[in-house]
């Protein structure tokens, strides 16, 4: 979770993939974002360059410290001031019911106890307030999902714990979110990253 090196080349990758393959769909769903907003696995910034001007203040979590210095670079040359704090999705340093928002940006494939996070993503939440969902998921047809099961193994130890099968609507779903407005999409290029499950999500009052 804190590897320098996984820190770098995912920093170098994405300044690559990002404009080309993430760009329009972070931005689209960066522009649901108001108040208050927690970003939880910042990585290198990314989502930094869409903030819009409903949101009032930005706080990030992020374990990797080599990962913070990059962000906190981005942010500086785009001039925002943001608390960026070292800690993780299972534990999250804050009292219950503050942020309006939350970002969940390519992290759930990564942290260690799932359900843990979006228990703490649900009391961090305010009643009224938005889950933003964008991760890499678990592919639904039996030849891709297969393949997703096979690299699971090496792809984990050189990507710094991500798991590129992870069934998280299902998990979102079963910690009391609302998924139906969760759609799934596919990068244009094959990688074991893709699909992608994207959109709002609120708590849901009456969970199954
Ligand atoms: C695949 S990267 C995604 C980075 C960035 N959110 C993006 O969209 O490009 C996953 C990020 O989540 C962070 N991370 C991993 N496990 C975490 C945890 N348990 N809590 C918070 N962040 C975590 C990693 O350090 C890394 O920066």
């Amino acid at each position: 979770m804190r590897s320098p090196v996984f820190a770098v080349w995912y920093s170098v990758l994405m300044s690559g993939a990002e404009p080309l393959l993430v760009r329009p769909v972070r931005k689209e769903l960066l522009a649901a974002a108001r108040g208050s907003l927690l970003i939880v696995g910042l990585g290198p910034g990314h989502d930094l360059s869409y903030l819009p001007p409903s949101v009032t203040s930005v706080t990030a979590i992020e374990p990797n410290p080599v990962m913070r210095r990059v962000a906190g670079r981005r942010a500086r040359k785009l001039g925002i001031r943001f608390d960026l704090i070292d800690g993780i999705a299972e534990a999250l340093p804050f009292e219950s019911d503050s942020f309006d928002t939350l970002l969940s940006p390519f992290l759930l494939c990564s942290v260690g106890d799932v359900p843990a996070a979006l228990t703490e993503f649900r009391r961090v939440l305010r009643p009224d307030g938005e889950l933003l969902v964008l991760e890499h998921i678990r592919a639904e047809g039996p030849m891709l999902g297969r393949l997703q099961d096979l690299v699971d193994t090496p792809w984990h130890a050189l990507s710094d714990g991500c798991h590129p099968n992870r069934r998280t609507k299902s998990a979102l779903a079963a910690a009391g979110f609302a998924v139906a407005d969760l759609v799934t999409a596919t990068f244009p290029l094959p990688t074991p990253v893709s699909p992608y499950l994207v959109g709002r999500a609120s708590v849901d009052p009456h969970p199954a």
